[in-house]
């Protein structure tokens, strides 16, 4: 009698302690430290930013293929509210705030080595007129070539964000905040030369960098 009651609790025990660790696989628990970062991003970012980081909808950006750096710096900086432009803050505060150091690399890690998908190329006029701005800013307004931090083909570098590719919807509204605002203080340095672009130029760049097909 003891032995089998004995055994139905050890069955009873595995079965938990399986069952616990498949959920761990498939949580959505952002408050778990225990859950890794590449399943967080396969069961809760991808809700947005698509599970292979390259979302559709241009109010999420595009993470597949970003700089690792870059990715670790906006989440730390969503967690401590650093970075508080209003979209970032609405949708990123509460997804950032337990998150550990560790599953902050993991989701970085994991979206930095996500493909970026093929994009389509723009107005060709348009491209070139970005291209040229990209590549060589505009001496005459004191725009400093964009090229010089975010990479030759828009790559980007460590904390410099890669911009090959983004949603261009994404990339205006965000020239908007750090020209005209301190919500996003480690793009300080933007902010004097976005002063010095026209809204038309805004259209052409990002429509250069939008365009621009993964390698
Ligand atoms: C409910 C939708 C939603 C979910 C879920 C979500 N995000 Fe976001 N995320 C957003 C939005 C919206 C923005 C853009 C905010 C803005 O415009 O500043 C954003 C921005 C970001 C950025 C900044 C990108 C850049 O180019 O600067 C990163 C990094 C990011 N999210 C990572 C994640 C990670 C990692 C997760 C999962 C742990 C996640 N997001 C889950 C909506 C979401
Ligand atoms: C001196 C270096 C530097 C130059 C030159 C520069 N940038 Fe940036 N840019 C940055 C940094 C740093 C950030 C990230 C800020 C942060 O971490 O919040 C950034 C962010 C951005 C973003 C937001 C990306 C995202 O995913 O949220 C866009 C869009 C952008 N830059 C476009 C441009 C364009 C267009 C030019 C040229 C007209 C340019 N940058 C020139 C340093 C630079």
């Amino acid at each position: 009698m003891k032995t089998a009651l004995y055994t139905t609790l050890t069955l009873a025990i595995a079965s938990l302690a399986i069952g616990g660790c498949s959920n761990l696989e498939r949580s959505r628990d952002l408050g778990n430290p225990q859950v890794q970062g590449k399943t967080l991003a396969m069961q809760v970012c991808s809700n947005c930013h698509s599970v292979d980081g390259n979302s559709i909808n241009p109010n999420f950006p595009k993470l597949a293929g970003q700089q690792e750096d870059y990715l670790v710096a906006q989440l730390t900086y969503f967690r401590s509210h650093n970075r508080s432009d209003p979209e970032g803050s609405e949708y990123m505060w509460g997804i950032a705030r337990k998150l550990t150091d560790e599953q902050i690399k993991g989701l970085a890690t994991y979206f930095s080595q996500q493909k970026d998908a093929p994009n389509v190329t723009g107005d060709p006029a348009l491209v070139a007129e970005g291209k040229a701005l990209f590549e060589n800013g505009n001496p005459k307004e004191e725009v400093a070539a964009c090229a010089g931090c975010h990479g030759a083909q828009g790559m980007g570098n460590g904390t410099f964000p890669r911009l090959a590719g983004q949603h261009k919807d994404y990339m205006i509204k965000q020239l908007h905040i750090l020209s005209q605002t301190d919500q996003r203080p480690a793009g300080a340095m933007m902010k004097p030369l976005v002063h010095g672009l026209t809204p038309s130029d805004m259209i052409a760049v990002t429509t250069y960098l939008q365009g621009i097909s993964p390698q």
